[in-house]
């Protein structure tokens, strides 16, 4: 058997004596959907930090393919496959569509910080299959600044799939949406999967039943509970804690 794509190893992360993850183990297949929920607080997005490596274990370790990356710094960790979308929108709004998603596919991770457009010809027919993967096919040459919320956050998630990251993680990617644009990111998040390993983090549990997938709960920094949907919603703590929380 081969070893899986992402491995946390009892993860404990310590802001000043808080740990906002408390001896978190969790195991990703390659191509698979995971989808963490828990409530506000419960670490999700330090777990993600921590596996990109802007925040450090304190205790434990994170394995990509069974290579200990804990020390990386951020930028090799996404040299190595796994890139991150975060909660704000972050496409560059004086570009089209079709451009920004050429940057992001040359894979020079300093599109990040350069406007310039030096070489994303490399990038375009990746671009092109990109847009038709995030349904923008018919937003292609409208500035990015002009797109609707959902347009920027599905754009973005595009980039981060142009990187060709095998695995994603997506903090929130429904945030600020209204359902029919949840629907429409849940659907694009599932066309990801299989070619990319998707880690998305929501407390929306009518996004994650649009998705299915392997569930993994988060409470107080530790993994409470782990299973599909249907096992997470018939356990009565987690039923009665956990779902159907308003969203933050
Ligand atoms: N840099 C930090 N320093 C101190 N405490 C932090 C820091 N980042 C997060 N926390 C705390 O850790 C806990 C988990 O936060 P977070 O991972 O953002 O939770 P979630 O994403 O599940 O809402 C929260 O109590 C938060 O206040
Ligand atoms: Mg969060």
């Amino acid at each position: 058997m081969s070893a899986p794509l992402l491995q946390l190893e009892g993860v404990t992360v310590d802001f000043d004596g808080f740990k906002a993850l408390n001896d978190l183990s969790l195991s990703l297949e390659p191509g698979s959907l995971t989808i963490v929920i828990g409530p506000n607080g419960a670490g999700k997005s330090t777990m993600c930090d921590t596996i990109i490596g802007r925040v450090r274990p304190t205790a434990g370790r994170v394995l990509l393919r069974g290579e200990d990356i804990s020390k990386l710094r951020e930028d090799r960790i996404v040299g190595l496959g796994v890139c991150r979308k975060f909660q704000t929108p972050g496409v560059l709004v004086g570009l089209s569509v079709i451009d920004n998603l050429a940057i992001a596919a040359t894979k020079d991770r300093r599109w990040w910080k350069s406007f310039t457009l030096a070489g994303p010809a490399a990038g375009r027919e990746r671009a092109e299959q990109v847009l038709e993967m995030i349904g923008l096919a018919d937003r292609r040459d409208v500035l990015a600044g002009e797109l609707s919320h959902g347009e920027k956050q599905w754009l973005e998630i595009g980039m981060v799939v142009a990187t060709d990251a095998e695995l994603i993680l997506l903090d929130e990617p429904t945030a600020g949406m209204g359902a029919a644009e949840s629907t429409r990111t849940a659907q694009i998040i599932l066309g990801l999967v299989g070619r990319h390993a998707v880690l998305v983090i929501d407390h929306d549990i009518d996004f994650v039943e649009q998705m299915g997938g392997h569930v993994a709960v988060l409470h107080q920094g530790s993994l409470f509970k782990e299973g599909s949907l249907a096992e997470v919603r018939s356990d009565a703590d987690v039923a009665s804690i956990y779902l159907g929380r308003p969203r933050a």
